[in-house]
């Protein structure tokens, strides 16, 4: 038998077990054992059912994702399954943890499923660009119904145990442990003299009306899932659920997969998968190093983001003090915190205790010394130096030996702030991003003396906090805003040239981008950006065009959502942006006095112009090392700035271009747009001319 997956009967049970940590993912070792397992079972006699259970922390999350990319060796998953649901006598699996993708689909190819009280049971392959291709995608319909299955699959959300029962997809929930309540019913069958009960001769229960169910999920998909081919072609595996036969069905559910696994969607979204993985690897940090632990938080600043940090913690129970220097200010920012905890209660998503519960975490002071038994605070005030400076020397004086001192700076010099304090080893960047609450990303800014245990820790509060943590060194704008520079930089400049706000935006979304930058900078203020730009004058090129049509907007003060009006027009009903005549009007003269030539520049110049500058400059991150790796970059984009996941990020998508075609291209952009801003980069030109890919840079660093 193999070390990872075990058999054995007693009393006429037979138990088999999976046991390859960490999550008991569907791999080659794996498929095999279970293949000889019930093998093994088919030529016996003597056992009456089967109990299919995984050790550790999980029941099987999924097939081995990284063997997408090398290739699925046999026994393959549908065949392996097919033989698990072909046994003569009931099988039951035991479900705990999270069951995943192939995890899932074995447990629906057993005949009966028992789930822990906390099991999670889900199938989120589309997230990886390909659908449930060991006969989940004819098996789910088949037990929970057709709209059910498309719904589980669609979202790619893992069910709680009770709505799995409640959706049919498991029997039982375990009262204790789950694998003695499995045991418990493989005895029941076998006492009953039970046989199979197999998924695959089950019919789908609302069949009748899958051409209506079908039709409703694609209009679904078009709007909600632009660009993608994996949730088209997952309808079409699910239709056939209703309208082939069993082995038809698998069939085709086995050919869609082949073409989707090696598909771009499918390789951006693993490329992401273990990017957003990767991002923990620090060198200088080995297993021994230990973080220190953050039992209390202090927050300085009871602004929007002071808020919003605050939130983070209360949400994982960890008690938070905010300190301000106005009463007014504390009490306005406590208020802006339950106003949000309280949308979440009317939502659903939270109770009246839990709102109670996390509110009563967070205190509020205005006095420096409330922090001095505090493990780490996160300064979030304004982006002024000399305040901030003020701020770490009032720390200093006040925190005990040991305790982390964040700062949420987006543009300042860390190293610069570390310098007022005698312990700047304990001093990081935190940059979090608005609504803090809500967004995924943290940039972790490691400053000149940070300690390694220091950086440590805060990688383990992001994972805490359920965000995703990626390094940065300091640099004018870290790794995500110092690329969204020359990207709005272009996107502002092409309505000077003569593009409409629409067109610009437009094409960005059409690429996949969430919103259209000059949408996104109207939601954000349009001053923000200038006045950053204000008060980084060194930082600002010799360029009159530069920024140009934000330094408009905000001198009118057409700041954007909140005034009414900025790149566009808010004053429907609906709030949602409409064309806004005067605004073009007056961008297009401004660029005719400038002198600027105008250009109305295609779809694909505004992706490229806006796109390969962001690359560009990400080449220069990694040349710089202030971005460890190209994935890092794309997991910074993905989680922080809505760039479609299914693009792999940006230095993902580089390489699938092709960093020849994007390096001929910016040189082509020198001869006819400003050449200060469109130089290749030189990693781009060295990477590009060898025909090598920033995939390839990542992993010739990581030897
Ligand atoms: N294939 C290969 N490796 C996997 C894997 C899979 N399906 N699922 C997890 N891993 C690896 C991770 O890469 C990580 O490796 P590392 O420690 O070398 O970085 C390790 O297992 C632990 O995973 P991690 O995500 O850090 O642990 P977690 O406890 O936070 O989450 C899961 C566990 C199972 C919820 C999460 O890993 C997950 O969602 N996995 C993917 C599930 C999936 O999409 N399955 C469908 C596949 S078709």
């Amino acid at each position: 038998m193999s070390d990872v997956v075990t058999l054995s009967v007693s009393d006429r049970i037979a138990t088999v077990t999976i046991n390859s940590p960490p999550v008991n993912a569907a791999d080659h070792p794996v498929r095999l054992g279970l293949q000889k397992a019930f093998t093994g079972l088919a030529g016996r006699t003597d056992f009456d059912a089967v109990v299919v259970l995984c050790a550790g922390r999980t029941f099987m999350a999924g097939a081995d994702i990284g063997e997408f990319d090398t290739g699925i060796a046999a026994p393959h998953h549908q065949d392996l399954f097919n033989l698990v649901e072909s046994c003569a006598k009931p099988v039951v699996a035991a479900l705990h943890g999270t069951a995943l993708g192939a995890g899932t689909e074995l447990a629906i190819a057993c005949h009966y499923r028992v789930a822990d009280k906390g099991a999670r049971i889900g199938l989120p392959e589309l997230t990886l660009g390909i659908i449930p291709g060991a006969g989940g995608s004819q098996r789910m319909p088949r037990l929970i119904g057709l709209d059910a299955a498309a719904d589980l699959i669609l979202s790619s959300k893992p069910l709680p145990a009770a709505k799995a029962l409640e959706l049919g997809l498991v029997d039982e929930i375990a009262d204790g442990d789950v694998a003695a309540a499995a045991l418990a019913l493989a005895r029941k069958l076998a006492a009953e003299g039970a046989g199979p009960r197999r998924t695959r001769d089950m019919a789908v229960k609302d069949g009748g009306k899958a051409a209506e169910i079908i039709a409703a999920r694609r209009a679904q998909v078009a709007k909600t899932m632009r660009n993608r081919t994996s949730p088209v072609k997952l309808l079409e595996a699910l239709a056939g659920s209703a309208s082939l036969s069993f082995e038809e069905g698998l069939k085709l559910e086995s050919d869609i997969s082949k073409q989707l696994e090696q598909a771009t969607e499918a390789r951006a979204l693993r490329h992401l998968f273990f990017a957003d993985r990767e991002v923990r690897k620090i060198p200088g940090i080995g297993p021994d190093l230990k973080a220190r632990p953050i039992r209390k938080v202090g927050i300085i600043g009871a602004g929007t983001m002071g808020g919003g940090i605050a939130m983070c913690f209360a949400n994982i129970g960890t008690p938070v003090t905010i300190v301000d220097t106005a009463q007014a200010n504390l009490d306005r920012g406590l208020g802006v915190i339950r106003k949000n905890y309280e949308r979440s209660v009317s939502r659903g998503s939270m109770t009246a205790e839990q709102l109670e519960q996390r509110v009563g975490l967070i205190g509020a002071s205005l006095d420096y010394a409330s922090l001095s038994d505090v493990d780490l605070v996160i300064e979030a005030v304004f982006e002024k130096m000399e305040l901030k400076k003020e701020i770490f020397a009032k720390l200093d004086a006040v925190l005990p030996a040991g305790a982390i001192l964040g700062t949420n700076t987006s543009t300042l010099d860390i190293d610069e702030i570390a310098k007022v304090t005698k312990r700047p080893a304990d001093v990081i960047g935190l940059h979090f991003f608005s609504p803090a609450n809500v967004m995924p990303l943290l940039e972790i800014v490691q400053a000149a003396k940070t300690a390694p245990d220091v950086l440590l820790t805060a990688l383990d509060m992001a994972k805490a906090i359920k965000k995703t943590g990626v390094v940065s060194k300091v640099c004018y704008g870290f790794i995500g805003n110092r690329m969204m520079d020359p990207y709005g930089r272009e996107a502002e400049h092409m309505v000077l040239e003569g593009a409409t706000p629409e067109q610009v935006d437009g094409a960005l979304e059409e690429f996949g981008m969430a919103m259209g930058i000059l949408a996104v900078y109207d939601m954000a203020g349009i001053e923000v950006g200038h006045n950053t730009r204000l008060a980084n004058p060194h930082m600002v090129p010799d360029d009159a065009g530069f920024y140009r049509c934000s330094t408009i907007l905000t001198e009118r003060g057409w700041l954007g959502q909140k005034s009414g009006r900025g790149y566009y027009r808010y004053d429907s009903p609906d709030r949602k942006r409409a064309s806004d005549p005067e605004v073009i009007a007056i961008m297009h003269e401004e660029g005719k006095r400038l002198g600027i030539s105008p250009r109305a520049p295609s779809k694909q110049e505004i992706q490229e112009r806006c796109l390969y500058s962001m690359i560009n400059e990400g080449a220069k991150l990694l040349q710089e090392g202030i971005a460890l790796r190209a994935s890092d970059i794309d997991v910074v984009y993905t989680a922080g700035y809505g760039y479609p996941r299914y693009r792999g990020g940006p230095m993902f998508y580089a390489d699938t271009v092709g960093l020849k075609v994007i390096y001929d291209r910016i040189l082509e952009f020198k001869k006819t747009l400003d050449p200060q801003y469109w130089t290749p980069a030189p990693l781009l030109e060295e990477l590009a001319l060898k025909g090598s890919t920033f995939a390839a840079w990542d992993a010739g660093n990581r030897k």
